[in-house]
């Protein structure tokens, strides 16, 4: 496998505002953040200041109430229905808290990296990894045969990992991926996304807990009632 350029990603004066029984919730105010391409990014912050919503926007699952979202040089809120489904299919690869919500537990990890890889379109069929090629370079080919629901919690959760990134995506997500684990599972998870920047070249944005998840990243961001406190790079916006 050759690693992609990875993307740039940048959040320009983001809003995201629900409205709960009638009253405003901002979620995310005013929200500058750059991200150079193949840059691991740690988001830190307490519970309920952003981080999911920013996530979710990040990966094109809902659009902003106002600003704009960049993964390269396409503006997700601009992208119709159809084109937002192809960028969560192949562009993007996310993984969640819980592994369960990821693999499917009946099936082998092979299988679990030739069905996500389905979902991409024909054209860039032939640019995926083979599945033993890809966990091969991942540190897994060991699991290639076992079934997904014989697998511990951290096995699972790297299988997550490398069903994410089964697609070549140029943008991984993960939301609190080492919040369910022991310590030691999460320095393997650690260890596989560093591993997965050399080896895919995605660019990352990692919500985490953990300073030890958030020390392995290149720079953190650190949310607060739904704005960048501290590392979005602001001078960047100073200089216009
Ligand atoms: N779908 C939604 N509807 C209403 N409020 C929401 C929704 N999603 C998130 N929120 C609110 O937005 C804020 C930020 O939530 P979230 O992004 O989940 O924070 P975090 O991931 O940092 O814990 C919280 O106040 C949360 O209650
Ligand atoms: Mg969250």
């Amino acid at each position: 496998m050759s690693p992609l350029p990875g993307v740039a990603v940048r959040c320009v004066d983001v809003q995201q505002t629900f409205s709960v029984d009638g009253e405003d919730v901002h979620a995310l105010s005013g929200i500058q953040l750059a991200v150079d391409a193949r840059e691991r990014i740690a988001v830190f912050g307490p519970s309920g200041s952003g981080k999911s919503t920013l996530l979710a926007l990040l990966a094109g699952l809902r659009r902003p109430s106002s600003g704009s979202v960049w993964i390269g040089d396409t503006e997700v809120s601009s992208l119709s229905e159809r084109q937002l489904l192809r960028l969560r299919s192949g562009d993007v690869g996310i993984v969640v808290q819980n592994p369960s919500r990821t693999v499917l537990p009946y099936g082998t990890v092979e299988d679990n990296i030739l069905f996500a890889q389905r979902a991409v379109r024909r054209e860039r069929q032939g640019a995926l990894p083979k599945p033993s090629d890809l966990l091969a370079e991942l540190g897994l080919a060991a699991l290639i045969r076992q079934r997904a629901a014989a697998l511990s919690g951290g096995e699972q959760q790297r299988v997550a990992v490398a069903v994410a990134l089964a697609c070549a995506p140029r943008l991984l997500l993960a939301d609190e991926p080492t919040s369910q684990l022991d310590g030691h599972s999460r320095d393997l998870i650690v260890e596989l996304l560093v591993r997965a920047g050399r080896v895919v070249g995605a660019t990352q944005v990692v919500v985490t807990h953990d300073p030890v998840v958030a020390d392995a990243c290149d720079r953190r961001v650190t949310l607060s009632e739904g704005r960048v406190v501290d590392g979005g790079r602001r001078e960047r916006w100073a200089q216009g």
